[in-house]
């Protein structure tokens, strides 16, 4: 049977001041009608009941999540303590499924991203899961085409051309590389070979454990003494005494880097992460100005601003170019567009300021 483990740990920053500490960007509606993370469930609902459907997130969003997500059972709705990155809520999240359903084949993926069309996904997520079955030591991982030298994604250089599941090219999967730096990116990019990293990775439970046990012993101790208590009084005292020590680090470097049987599916559909406010330039039409704007927004003489208000709070905008200007709430954010690799910082810095 196909699991989904819906990862929700972000923490927001880079959306305040729509993020806030307890809404973080997976629980906001950025684009659409529904949050990201609504938008996710709905997207693998038509192969995936919700039954099959898991959510890790943390702790202090737990309940914000399950109100968001009143159709999944409360108790796979599963709080972390503290964030561990994402190898300890793979590990976690493969351990409750492989209980639940031993055998199980898993569909990991993040809880913020915008994947258009579904259909595409779908056909997607199938072939991964037909090429799981056929080989259950296979982790397959969706590539994207690049085009930039972006340093904030993983690399996949393909290999010999595989077969073609759901009319989807299937590769062998040379090399992954999680994060290189620019010099890297750039000769990778070069090449014509590589992928960057999706994001969603499909695997039988059973594998990405024995893969974490092989690569991260420590960690995969602690999940297996995690697991065991689910649905017992002990697991609170459990999830936080082993969280307290666990190793932070992402899947990507954890496995991927080091995995032998990788596949990579050139996926059929456009996928945007959504890192920060400049990415709704390309998720909301802009105007013939290069306006993107969500809400009540007046712009006179401006162009290429993102601008954002609350319903019932007008926001208007003068013969000013190239700024994001964010009104949620009690808070307002006046930024210019090339200084927002800063905004995480900033928030941080109002957070501890408190
Ligand atoms: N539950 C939980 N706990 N979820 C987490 C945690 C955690 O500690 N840390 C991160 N997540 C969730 C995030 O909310 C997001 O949905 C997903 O896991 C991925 O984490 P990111 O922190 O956003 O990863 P990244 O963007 O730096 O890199 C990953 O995604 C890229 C594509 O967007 C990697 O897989 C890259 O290789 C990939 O290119
Ligand atoms: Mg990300």
């Amino acid at each position: 049977m196909l699991h989904a483990v819906i990862m929700a740990g972000g923490s927001g920053t880079r959306f305040w001041p729509k993020s806030r500490r307890n809404r973080p960007k997976q629980l906001l509606r950025l684009v659409g009608d529904s949050t990201m993370i609504q938008q996710t469930l709905s997207r693998v609902a038509p192969i995936i009941p919700p039954e099959r459907c898991w959510v890790i997130t943390g702790e202090d969003q737990a309940e914000a999540t399950r109100e968001q997500l009143p159709g999944l059972p409360a108790d796979q709705i599963v709080g972390e303590p503290c964030p561990r990155d994402t190898a300890a809520c793979v590990g976690l999240a493969a351990a409750l499924v492989e209980r639940r359903d031993p055998g199980a084949t898993t569909i990991v993926l993040p809880a913020d991203h915008v994947i258009q069309p579904t259909e595409a996904f779908l056909a997607s997520a199938r072939a991964a899961a037909a090429i799981v079955e056929a080989d259950p030591t296979a982790f397959v991982t969706f590539g994207i085409a690049p085009n930039r030298p972006e340093t904030g994604y993983g690399y996949i250089e393909r290999g010999e051309l595989l077969s073609h599941p759901e009319g989807i090219p299937q590769y062998r999967v040379e090399r992954f590389r999680e994060k290189p730096d620019r010099a890297t990116a750039e000769q990778f990019l070069a090449t014509g070979r590589f992928f960057w990293n999706g994001g969603i990775f499909v695997w039988k439970a059973r594998a990405i454990l024995e893969a974490l046990q092989r690569h991260r012993p420590a960690l995969a101790g602690a999940i297996d003494r995690v697991s065991k208590t689910l649905g017992t009084p002990e697991f609170p005292g459990a999830i936080e005494r082993e969280y307290a020590t666990m190793e932070k680090v992402p899947i990507d470097k954890a496995v991927m880097e080091h995995a032998e049987n990788v596949r990579v599916l050139e996926v059929p559909f456009s996928w945007n992460d959504v890192g920060d406010w400049r990415a709704l330039t390309a998720l909301v039409p802009p105007d013939d100005r290069g306006n993107a704007v969500q809400g009540p927004v007046l712009t006179v003489e401006s162009s290429n601003c993102i601008i954002v208000a609350d319903e019932g709070k007008l926001v208007a905008a003068l013969g000013v170019d190239d700024l994001v200007i964010v009104q949620s709430g009690n808070a307002t954010l006046v930024a210019r567009k090339d200084q927002l690799d800063r905004l995480k910082a900033m928030v941080e810095g109002l957070e501890s300021a408190g």
